[in-house]
């Protein structure tokens, strides 16, 4: 659905991604992590247009989108993508309902239409009870929802979305990622997150890792047989989520010295 190629950004004499490829399929839950500075945000403005590269190909089911002029693009955009952030985003002085319809109104769609739209995807996502309120009388998880129904309006072929659990607590957090499950199961919704929450990463068909502006190759599993260790105390090396693991020390350090004791 969307090719990336070899994509190049700098802000300044600061080089922030370099030589970034990767491709995204219909369907998948792809999750971009690694740690802070890495370019996560940035790679993700650049599939959504929302950034421009300085070199590369962003081809969203076979269009270039780099060098598309900006009304088409933002046309292209609100037509095909949908964006949730970390922080909601909503209009204020709007109801989660008119936040909601908005990108469909862009889109040319009657008010009526969309407003009805909008009614319909805040009650499936359990906010019928809230959508004449405005954000600032709502939850956090409840904005995050309505943020989501935002970007659901037009249905967009791919959403994007950067840190989308990273304000809430634990039990906002695992709505949002039902959520996301339940799309991609019920609609065949393809996502793209970036986020530094392990246990939103975990739904992802698909884990990128990115450090210091590129992408890592994927984490290749490493298994002991022949150590004898207990079910609990048994572990996987390789945690595609423990940054650490770039650092030689944590690669091998505790873990194996526990290995080492309990089979002495
Ligand atoms: N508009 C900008 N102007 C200048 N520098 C920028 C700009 N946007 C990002 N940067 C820098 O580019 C680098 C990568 O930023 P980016 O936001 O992509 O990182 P990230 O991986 O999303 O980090 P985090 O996990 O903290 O959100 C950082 O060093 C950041 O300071
Ligand atoms: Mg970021």
């Amino acid at each position: 659905m969307i090719e990336i190629k070899n994509i190049y950004k700098s802000f300044g004499n600061l080089e922030v991604l370099k030589d970034i490829s990767l491709s995204i399929e219909k369907g998948e839950i792809v999750a971009i992590v690694g740690p802070s500075g890495a370019g996560k945000t940035t790679l993700l403005q650049i599939a959504g247009t929302l950034e421009k590269p300085d070199r590369g190909s962003v081809l969203f089911n076979g269009i270039e989108l780099i060098g598309m002029k900006d009304k088409k693009l933002s046309a292209f955009r609100n037509k095909n993508m949908g964006f949730v952030f970390q922080f909601h985003q909503l209009l204020p002085e709007f109801t989660a309902q008119e936040n909601v319809a908005l990108p469909a109104l862009i889109a040319g769609t009657s008010k009526k239409k969309a407003m009805n739209k909008a009614a319909e995807l805040l009650t499936q996502l359990g906010l019928g009870e809230r959508m004449n309120h405005k954000p600032a009388a709502m939850s956090g998880g409840e904005r995050q929802r309505t943020a989501i129904a935002r970007a659901l309006i037009n249905d967009p072929e791919i959403i994007f979305a950067d840190e989308p659990t990273g304000s809430l607590d634990s039990a906002n957090r695992h709505e949002i990622q039902d959520i996301f499950v339940d799309l991609r199961d019920r609609f065949g919704q393809t996502v793209v997150m970036v986020t530094h929450d392990s246990s939103l990463a975990a739904i992802a068909d698909r884990i990128i890792e990115m450090a210091d502006g590129k992408v890592l190759p994927p984490a290749i599993e490493v298994e002991f047989e022949t150590v004898d260790v207990s079910e609990e105390e048994s572990f996987s090396i390789v945690d595609p989520l423990d940054a650490g693991r770039y650092g030689s020390e944590n690669l091998v350090g505790d873990s194996i010295e526990e290995v080492g004791q309990s089979v002495d």
